[in-house]
């Protein structure tokens, strides 16, 4: 037989199948239930919502080219079947914040099962004149702004090729989803846009936020409590504050945070890269676990690789007390590019309860050139050998905390009938010490104290017995 009858026939099948799959939509137009382009479409929406919704046929909203204003809308489900919006124009917000209640969000979209929004249109949520009230950083009581999207309780729903621009404050927040992928999906708000975090997620599980760009005043993309299985790819964020986990701990109530994968992402000129920070001096004592960030670019980030367990924005907290949250299985991996500090790297864990399994590798960080430096306190990565460039091999070392003071890897140690110094003479021989020396101190040799020495560094700079690192080896021993 003709084999290219064959393939023929076969793509005609394909044709005839996508266009009976499209016929299977039921097509709900705006233009049909009073709106036309400049005018106010807030109740030909309802109206079109609720005629889409009941329909036992996969039905689509489509809201065509031209620009429309929308009031606050709150569209809900359980609907009878799929049920598509699909956006090819530009929706305004009202640009006055008293015409939405803050409350709430702009849109919202509750309750439905097979939820799709898509098209190349923009929500504008029209953010500049609520921006210049915007108090919240001082204000504990100012008012509320609205965010630009609420997806509430969806499953196995697709936000696609849509557009938020300037909202008054987050753009989206997602809670209570299951199975929701937002596939090139923009965020644009300026870098001095206050709050304005790009997604922020919450309560959900199995969320891909994918192919996407984000660039905005805040977080780009921020995990609340009870998020599991959140998986970020090949996204770009900047300008913005990065990708954050937290904060958390500063409420009794909240869920663990479990399974986050930041993976083929490119920070551009952000505050921070990926990030963990939970607030001192509070009550919450979830844990956060499976945190993995692997192949991504940093280029002039500030902080590229940042664990804060110590956050404490405008003094609203005590750090006497540490945080009770415990960071564990956290990966770090094939990291490169360039910080806009010194700093590449910071893990600043809690020491009353320090992280737990934290690997770093093939981190390749520089700063004006040169590698970048880490910073840790209360974990000790793991780390395979990391190549900076020129070719030295560096492990990262954290023996020094954010105040180039020694770092100690035990909150408290066991008291001992004899001093550190006795300890190590008698096991000196023994080989039960297996130290490499720490790197030689930052501080000017002329500052050392020359009548302080110290036999396990062989260097001077303190007494053994006052040697945190030492102690912290004999803890490990004992
Ligand atoms: C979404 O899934 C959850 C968990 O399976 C279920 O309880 C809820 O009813 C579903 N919601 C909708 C709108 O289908
Ligand atoms: C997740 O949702 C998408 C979009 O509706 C669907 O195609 C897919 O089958 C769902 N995945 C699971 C595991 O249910
Ligand atoms: C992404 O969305 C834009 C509209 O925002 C569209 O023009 C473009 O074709 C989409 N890209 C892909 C790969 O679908
Ligand atoms: C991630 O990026 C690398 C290098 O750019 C590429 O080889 C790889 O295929 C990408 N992986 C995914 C899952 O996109
Ligand atoms: C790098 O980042 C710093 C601090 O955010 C900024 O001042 C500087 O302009 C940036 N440099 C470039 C080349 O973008």
């Amino acid at each position: 037989m003709d084999m290219s009858w064959i393939s023929i026939t076969n793509f005609s099948l394909f044709l005839l199948l996508a266009s009976y799959a499209e016929a299977q939509h039921v097509i709900f137009d705006i233009r049909k239930y009073g709106a036309s382009p400049n005018r106010d479409m807030t109740q030909a929406l309802k109206n079109a919502w609720k005629d889409a919704c009941a329909s036992t046929n996969a039905a689509k909203i489509l809201i065509p080219t031209g620009t429309y204003k929308l009031g606050q809308v709150d569209l809900r489900g359980p609907c009878k079947a799929p049920i598509e919006v699909q956006v090819d124009g530009i929706i305004l917000a009202p640009a006055n914040p008293d015409k939405l209640d803050g409350n709430a969000q702009w849109v919202k979209f509750g309750y439905i099962n097979f939820f799709t929004l898509s098209g190349g249109g923009t929500f504008d949520g029209q953010g500049q004149t609520a921006w210049k009230h915007n108090d919240c950083g001082r204000n504990k009581n100012c008012k509320k702004l609205s965010m630009n999207f609420g997806f509430g309780f969806l499953n196995n729903s697709i936000v696609r090729d849509i557009t938020s621009k300037d909202s008054k404050n987050f753009h989206v927040n997602v809670l209570g989803c299951n199975n929701v992928t937002f596939a090139n999906f923009s965020i644009n708000a300026p870098a001095t846009s206050p709050n304005t975090d790009g997604i922020h997620i919450g309560r959900s599980s199995e969320i891909n936020i994918i192919d996407s760009f984000i660039g905005t005043g805040d977080d780009c993309i921020s995990l609340g409590d009870g998020s599991r299985n959140i998986n970020v790819l090949r996204v770009t964020c900047g300008p913005g504050h990065g990708i954050s986990v937290g904060s958390l701990g500063k409420f009794t109530y909240e869920e663990p945070v479990e399974g986050f994968t930041v993976k083929n992402c490119t920070f551009r000129n952000t505050d921070n890269g990926v990030r963990i920070k939970t607030w001192p001096g509070a009550p919450g004592t979830i844990t956060m676990s499976d945190l993995h960030y692997e192949d991504i670019i940093m280029v002039n980030v500030s902080n590229p690789i940042l664990i804060e367990q110590d956050y404490c924005p405008y003094n609203q907290c005590s750090k006497e007390t540490p945080s009770k949250i415990k960071i564990s299985k956290v990966t770090f991996k094939n990291i490169k590019g360039t910080s806009a500090t010194p700093d590449g790297v910071k893990l600043i864990c809690s020491s009353s309860v320090p992280c737990e399994d934290a690997k770093l590798s093939g981190i390749d960080l520089t700063f004006n050139g040169a590698p970048t430096t880490a910073k840790c306190a209360n974990v000790k990565p793991t780390s395979h050998p990391t190549i900076f460039k020129g070719g030295v091999l560096v492990i990262v070392h954290c023996s020094t905390d954010c105040n180039n003071k020694p770092m100690r890897k035990f909150p408290s140690y066991i008291a001992l009938s004899k001093t550190p110094l006795y300890v190590l003479g008698e096991v000196y021989s023994t080989g039960l010490l297996r130290f490499t020396p720490p790197p030689k101190p930052k501080r000017p040799r002329y500052k050392v104290n020359k009548n302080k020495y110290c036999w396990f560094h062989k260097d001077y700079r303190h007494n053994t017995d006052e040697c945190i690192t030492l102690k912290d080896e004999i803890e490990d021993l004992i």
